[in-house]
């Protein structure tokens, strides 16, 4: 696609990812993704913010094929799906000086091949005149690296964010539809920025303060309406967990099967929403967007030498990296004759506010004492959702 205007001498450029399906080698990516770029033309200056993936260095080389000087490249985050394309972008462009975070120069000095004499650092709050058009450097550290940035252009009032308040969304919409990007948005919250929402909480009243227009993250649309992304944002970040419950499980002969769909009945019977993941067929950005809000994780899984399976591990683990609101965890599973399973799985979650509640296991396959366990743990959590006023 060719830039677009946005406002008066401003643009958006870079590339759209259709068919891309997975990123950082983990992350699936079912709708594709963007690296967006913007320019910013001034009466004397002309400045080029973030670039794109390498792999797509060409598209946004032949988008500046009309654009005969750039004074500023701008790198908001160091991470290569946006600066992946900036040592093209300084050859095109040898009069043009790269400026970024103090922390992120050294960061893009290990990851690419940009000569330091290009390389010049802005403060936080740190404003850039280019003639008309002014630029304001602001710091928003750990959205998701720790020398992320945004910028404000002042006179059209519009934020450039970078990953924040993007969303992995392949689309030839310039401007967000509300409903249809709410989703990729979330799943990106929860796979990206949730590790670090304590931080984004305060990096959202400093967005709030500086009160946008437009809101121009690179990944996805941009919103026309500020207020859809920050609201959203709000309530992830901030707002009380659930009254759901998330179950990642595997079964290798059913037993763990028959108890997670003994669980799921008593939770729903009692009122409590239930979101079922059979991690052997799930996808994983599915069961962190249930991780936003759930209050209650329930892993699901058979013993294995000695063990849990290595994929409930897996979901464990990806659960605590990525620091949901969860308040509560337990295990349910089968075993043959016995194992560390529950150790293992409280051990990859454990966190100084998760409680974490009496699991249920079973040796074979589950009888009537161990069903009703199961109903046992259901009353218990129902009740701790409700003492915790969870919606
Ligand atoms: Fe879109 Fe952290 O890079």
């Amino acid at each position: 696609m060719k830039r677009r205007r946005i406002a008066e001498n401003v643009y958006a450029l870079g590339a759209v990812d259709w068919s891309r399906r997975l990123f950082d080698a983990l992350i699936p990516l079912p709708d594709g993704t963007s690296y967006n770029v913007y320019l910013v033309q001034g009466s004397e200056k002309v400045a080029l913010l973030d670039t794109v993936d390498p792999p797509m260095t060409d598209v946004l080389l032949a988008q500046l094929a009309d654009v005969p000087r750039v004074d500023y490249l701008i790198s908001h985050h160091a991470e290569q799906d946006h600066s992946g394309g900036i040592p093209a972008v300084l050859e095109r462009y040898p009069e043009a000086k790269l400026l970024v975070s103090t922390k992120a120069k050294s960061i893009l000095a290990d990851l690419l091949p940009i000569p330091a004499e290009r390389i010049a650092t802005v403060d936080d709050g740190e404003e850039l005149s280019l003639g008309g058009k002014t630029l304001k450097f602001v710091y928003l550290p750990w959205v998701h690296w720790p020398e992320t940035m945004v910028t404000h252009l002042r006179e059209d009032n519009i934020l450039f964010t970078c990953d924040l308040f993007g969303s992995h969304l392949a689309t030839s919409d310039l401007y967000a539809d509300e409903e249809r990007v709410y989703e990729p948005a979330k799943r990106y919250y929860a796979e990206i920025m949730m590790p670090f929402r304590k931080l984004i909480a305060r990096h959202l009243e400093k967005v709030k303060d500086i009160n946008p227009a437009v809101i121009a993250p690179s990944h996805g649309p941009i919103y026309k309406r500020p207020q859809f992304i920050i609201d959203a944002y709000a309530e992830w970040v901030s707002a009380p967990p659930k009254n759901s419950v998330v179950l990642p499980y595997i079964s290798m002969h059913n037993s763990t099967a028959m108890l997670v769909d003994r669980l799921t009945t008593a939770l729903v019977e009692r009122g409590v929403v239930v979101e079922q993941f059979n991690l052997a067929v799930t996808d994983i950005g599915k069961l962190a967007v249930a991780l936003v809000d759930a209050g209650t994780i329930v892993v699901g899984t058979p013993t294995v030498l000695g063990g849990p399976h290595p994929v409930a591990l897996f979901a464990a683990n990806l659960a605590a990296a990525l620091n949901p609101k969860l308040r509560f965890a337990t295990v349910i599973g089968s075993y043959g004759w016995g194992g560390k399973s529950v150790e293992k799985i409280a051990d990859a979650i454990a966190r100084s506010d998760i409680e974490i509640l009496d699991p249920v296991l079973c040796r074979g396959l589950p009888g009537d004492e161990d069903l009703a366990a199961i109903d046992r743990l259901a009353d218990t959590i129902a009740t701790k959702h409700r003492e915790m006023g969870f919606a």
